[in-house]
């Protein structure tokens, strides 16, 4: 389905977020390997999250929708049981491959693949780690899913990331809770730390030191009753974008998580001269929560955007509305970047496209990006490859530009922000 967007006058209002699709995703996981029963509230209803119920259903996991959220019914670390059909993990390259670490520790066998766009992404990454622990996997290619995965007594390990990924360290943290033994993680550059959080709300607790993240089999995993996803902040990302964008505007984002490993996008815009206001800043199950404010008459960027290192791998699915917001501002490089040719597409090359196509002049590099600031947008055709944050990013884009632009896929936002266009246009009354 394609849509229109036209250049806005002003966005304001209050507005809640999808629940975090990342903590839900391990929410739902360790929930359905837990004893006892768990309500997750706020739990996202994004296809990738639903793509995770329904192949813990599969597996013979009990779970309920509820109103705000979905019951688990734990099954414990030995209660799941083989699927006689194919898992289905959709588009979420996070389903398939935290999944991978669970059915690893399973005495069965299991399939799993997804569309194609997760059909072309790297498992190897998982692949060799979880049959050094002791499983038996096969892949297309030795890479690629369908997976096979028989599940088999597992060997705690150390291993050192080869790529900065919190899809990777999770894999082998719940591969970890059904080894012999310590699991150890090297991780050069910080990644998201969701699952230690939560690990730890089960009752597992995880040693962390600077470069380490280790767990030990042998630990039955808790219900905590209760748990609650707070709002996503890789979803607040485009709202954010879109009110320092359209002047004037007043936004309010309320309940966001601001995990520090997952804010790097504020980290790029502050040192960039850029003002947002957190407020009500609070902790919420572990993990931290706030609101977030942007009006007309705060300060916008005034430096380039620069993300490198650790930056890049903190920001790293908010770097397409980066790139968007650099354009428009002072300017924005980005290197380290090379895993965004991996995504649900090629992001750096469907970015340099698009922006293109707009008008916008950008250097590609293999792994990164430079875009000069101070560009206007040119309303254009965008084409998304099915990338539900290629469209966001590019909508937001389409709210400033001159003419209008079309979004030839607008219902791959589903994938993470399935009301995404309901509610820009709400803001814009
Ligand atoms: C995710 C980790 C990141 C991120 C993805 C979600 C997660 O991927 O891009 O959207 O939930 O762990 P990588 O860890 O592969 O970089």
């Amino acid at each position: 389905m394609a849509w229109r967007l036209d250049p806005v006058r002003r966005l304001r209002g209050q507005v809640r977020v999808p629940g975090d699709k990342s903590i839900s995703h391990r929410m739902a996981m360790l929930s359905a390997i837990a004893e006892g029963e768990t309500v997750i509230e706020g739990y996202s209803e994004s296809a990738d999250c639903v793509a995770t119920l329904s192949c813990l259903r599969q597996l013979g996991v009990r779970i309920q929708a509820i109103p705000g959220g979905v019951r688990v019914g734990g099954a414990g670390k030995q209660g799941l049981r083989h699927s006689p059909t194919t898992l289905d993990a959709a588009n979420s390259g996070t389903t398939i491959r935290l999944l991978a670490g669970i059915l690893a520790g399973q005495p069965f066998e299991t399939q799993i693949t997804g569309d194609a766009s997760l059909r072309r992404r790297p498992m190897r990454r998982i692949i060799e780690p979880l049959r050094r622990m002791g499983a038996t996997i096969s892949a297309v290619d030795d890479n690629l899913a369908p997976l096979v995965i028989r599940g088999g007594p597992l060997r705690g390990i150390t291993q050192a990331a080869s790529v900065a990924s919190a899809q990777v360290k999770s894999c082998l943290l719940l591969a970890g809770l059904f080894a012999e033994g310590e699991t150890t993680v090297i991780e050069a550059i910080p990644t998201r730390d969701h699952t230690e959080r939560l690990l730890g709300a089960f009752g597992v607790p995880v040693v962390v030191t600077e470069t380490t993240r280790t767990v030990s089999g042998g630990y039955r995993l808790q219900s905590p009753g209760r748990l609650r996803a707070p709002g996503d902040f890789s979803s607040a990302a485009f709202l954010l974008a879109a009110g320092l964008m359209v002047e004037p505007s007043a936004l309010t984002i309320e309940g966001v998580g601001l995990n520090p490993t997952r804010t790097g996008m504020l980290t790029a815009l502050q040192q960039s001269g850029t003002e947002i206001v957190v407020a009500n800043a609070r902790l919420e199950g572990g993990e931290p929560v706030g609101d977030l404010w942007v009006d007309a008459t705060m300060a916008r960027p005034t430096r380039p955007l620069r993300l490198e290192g650790a930056l890049t791998a903190n920001a790293i699915d908010e770097i397409p509305i980066l790139a968007v917001l650099g354009a428009r501002f002072a300017g924005l490089s980005v290197a380290d970047a090379g895993e965004l040719r991996v995504k649900e597409s090629d992001r750096l090359a469907l970015m340099v496209h698009n922006l293109r196509a707009m008008g916008v002049e950008v250097e590609e590099h293999p792994d990164g990006l430079t875009i000069p600031g101070g560009q206007r947008f040119r309303g254009a055709a965008i084409e998304t490859a099915g990338d539900h944050r290629i469209a966001m990013a590019f909508a937001v884009a389409a709210l400033t530009a001159e003419g209008p632009t079309t979004i030839d896929d607008a219902a791959c936002v589903r994938v993470s922000f399935p009301d995404f266009f309901t509610v820009l246009e709400r803001l814009q009354r």
